[in-house]
């Protein structure tokens, strides 16, 4: 078959909203063929089926189902499984997207076999390295061919990182395609009223990240000042699976006032519904960072730090810290500042998947 050969990877929930605009775009061009492989890093109906259908993302080519494991077994499985596939389809691209250990598994597997791989958000930094995903995006712009970038600070710290700028590529987000592209279905999700809430009386919170979840002690000073605002608003809270188990010993501090209400995960429509209508959202998550500052709902990320810096400078987010305190007063601030909505950050107009398909055919015919 002609036409270049894109093999382009998904794994884990963040990564299905920012692939399916790239298929779409690189469907759009004769001159790419795509095969699509899921690896299988999330496998729960709600964790990924579910964004399949409603993002209307072909199904996978290839499932490699390596489920959950430490990080060095899930990476291992990825790489493992994923070799093959390569040898078999031999593609002329491996196009990754975001952070997660899929991300960075299959980068490593395509390079190895001397596959060219382009990443889809390169150049994010944190600069913490104990998050696991500020290594893997280190790792794998290193070795990436194409590094496509959401915002100018992705640019500056890639330069600074002494990669050849040809290799760089401005491009915009993704994720924000994804947004703007499904905001009126959104709209029609009866997520607002079905989970008993009002429409900019509530807050929207979500935390699954290892270093706020993992230990007792930082999940109670995290859900202490959550229970203090649950006097005032209702905060609904989506949980991921890996911050469930954790809430058992939080028992009483989910009860208070009117209470944080966890609830299982939701879809892409009544999540983007959610958070549009809410008065607030508290978050951990890089991409909901992004996500509210496109809203123009205000953001408190729980967080030391964030590696989307221009959701701060541009856009409704607020770093909180992870201590009580911290979060106690940046709720504080938040709720009396004006929201009102600024310009989005250059290049965040829905169109950059095009961007991407349209560089990679042009480094395609200059191969
Ligand atoms: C991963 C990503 C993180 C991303 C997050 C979004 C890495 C290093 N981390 O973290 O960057 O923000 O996804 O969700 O890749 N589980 C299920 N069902 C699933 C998936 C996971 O029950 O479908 C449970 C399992 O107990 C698993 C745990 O969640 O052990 C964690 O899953 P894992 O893929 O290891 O990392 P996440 O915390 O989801």
């Amino acid at each position: 078959m002609k036409g270049l050969h894109i093999v382009h990877v998904a794994g884990a929930r963040p990564n299905f909203m920012k692939i399916a605009p790239v298929l779409a775009a690189c469907a759009a061009r004769p001159g790419l063929r795509s095969t699509l492989v899921h690896t299988g890093q999330h496998y729960d109906e709600a964790m990924s089926q579910l964004f399949f259908d409603e993002l209307l993302i072909p199904r996978p080519d290839i499932n490699l189902g390596v489920g959950s494991g430490s990080h060095a077994q899930q990476t291992a499985a990825v790489l493992q499984y994923f070799e093959p596939v390569l040898l078999e389809r031999r593609p002329d691209l491996v196009l990754v997207v975001g952070d997660v250990n899929s991300t960075l598994a299959c980068s490593l597997a395509a390079v190895k076999l001397g596959i060219p791989v382009a990443h889809v958000e390169a150049g994010l930094r944190s600069f913490d390295r104990t998050m696991p995903e500020e290594i893997n995006r280190i790792v794998t712009d290193t070795i990436a061919e194409l590094l496509f970038v959401t915002e100018e600070s992705g640019v500056a710290n890639l330069r600074h990182e002494g990669i050849d700028p040809a290799r760089i590529h401005l491009v915009g987000n993704v994720m924000i395609d994804t947004l703007l592209a499904h905001r009126d279905a959104a709209a029609r999700s009866d997520a607002v009223e079905r989970l008993g809430v009002r429409a900019g009386a509530y807050a929207v919170l979500t935390l699954h990240r290892p270093a706020n979840v993992d230990a007792p002690a930082v999940l109670r000073g995290i859900l202490e000042p959550l229970a203090e605002l649950a006097r005032t608003m209702p905060i609904v809270f989506p949980v991921h699976p890996r911050t469930r188990a954790m809430l058992a010993a939080h028992a009483a501090l989910l009860a208070s006032g009117h209470g944080i209400r966890p609830v299982d995960p939701l879809g892409y429509l009544d999540f983007l519904r959610l958070m549009s209508d809410a008065r607030l959202v508290l978050t951990d998550s890089g991409g909901i960072q992004e996500e509210t500052t496109i809203l123009g709902v205000a953001c408190v990320t729980i967080r030391e730090n964030t590696e989307r810096p221009i959701t701060i400078t541009h856009g409704t987010n607020r770093l909180a810290g992870t201590a009580s305190e911290g979060i106690r007063r940046t709720i504080e601030t938040t709720l009396a500042a004006d929201t009102t909505a600024l310009p989005p950050p250059p290049l965040w107009d829905g169109h950059a998947a095009v961007r991407i398909a349209e560089a990679i055919e042009v480094w395609g015919r200059a191969r």
